[in-house]
């Protein structure tokens, strides 16, 4: 029969946390439309998953993500670009989460194009001292198409988005951790301890608050500052309609460790 494509990614849950690993070494895990469709597909089954409260997102090999798979791009005339709707369903990593759960990017090596872009549509993104970024797509003849030219700006500042864009210069990983765009930089061999201690951290919190705050820094990142702040009251109001927030309270003032539940 057919032969039936290599799984593009590997999924492995660990009791309230999720590891998915980008598994196209040999391409430095280049972004193709199978690995997109995998991805999006296995992220939105652990998110409806209610036992999974982490995900991390990280490449197999030497490389994050060397971007989108060019061979596959080469060939393609706008009409099946649009056609296609190229690249359209990265989004839904973004925004299409139902439960809102936290994805944590663990930059393991180069995250070029795609592969930054990927990391900057996570929640949390940490760094091994191995990684570097940068948005190289105006070498290729096109320009970022995942939220690059949008989400960089917005994470780094103006002035610091347009040079490595304008330049497609590689951003170290010292650089990345200097410019704010991870939080943390670590060891190559502790890149995925501590993005396990970052996600079981935050699984052991109310997956409510915790769906609550994603919700509340998208609207940071979507609306302007007086929306913004009444999207987050709302939100805050909305906790106290939980059982989460009567226990984490509760527990508090009981000088005891919370149990927390849903909603
Ligand atoms: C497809 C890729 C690839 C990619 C690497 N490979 N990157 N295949 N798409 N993005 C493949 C190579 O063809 C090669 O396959 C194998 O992976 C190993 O790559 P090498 O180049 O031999 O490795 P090395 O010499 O170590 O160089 C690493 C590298 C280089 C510097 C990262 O591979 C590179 O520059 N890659 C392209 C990076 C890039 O421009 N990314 C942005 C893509 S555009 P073979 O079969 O020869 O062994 C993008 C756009 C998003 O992301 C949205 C646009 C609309």
């Amino acid at each position: 029969g057919a032969a039936v494509p290599e799984a593009a990614i590997e999924v492995t849950q660990q009791g309230p946390t999720a590891l998915v690993e980008l598994n196209r070494p040999k391409a430095l895990n280049a972004l193709s439309t199978q690995v997109m469709h995998e991805l999006v597909d296995a992220v939105m089954q652990l998110d409806a998953e209610p036992s999974v409260r982490a995900i991390i997102i990280t490449g197999r090999g030497k490389a994050f993500a060397a971007g989108a798979d060019i061979r596959e791009m080469a060939g393609l005339d706008q009409a099946q670009a649009e056609q296609q709707q190229l690249f359209a369903r990265w989004q839904e990593l973004s925004t299409g989460r139902k439960g809102w759960t936290p994805l944590i990017a663990a930059v393991n090596g180069i995250a070029l194009g795609g592969g930054a872009e990927l990391a900057m549509l996570c929640d949390v993104i940490i760094a091994s001292t191995a990684a570097s970024f940068g948005l190289p797509e105006v070498t290729l003849g096109v320009i970022p198409g995942i939220g690059g030219t949008q989400r960089l700006p917005r994470l780094v500042g103006r002035a610091r988005a347009m040079d490595a864009m304008l330049t497609a210069r590689r951003i170290s990983a010292e650089e990345a951790l200097s410019w704010g765009l991870v939080s943390r930089l670590v060891q190559p061999e502790q890149l995925l301890p501590e993005a396990q201690a970052i996600a079981d951290k935050l699984a052991s919190f109310s997956p409510g608050a915790v769906a609550r705050l994603l919700q509340a820094s998208h609207a940071a990142d979507n609306m302007p500052l007086d929306a913004a702040l009444l999207e987050e009251r709302r939100l805050f109001y909305s906790c106290f309609g939980t059982a989460d927030q009567r226990e984490g309270m509760g527990a508090f003032l009981e000088k005891r460790q919370p149990v927390f539940t849903k909603n």
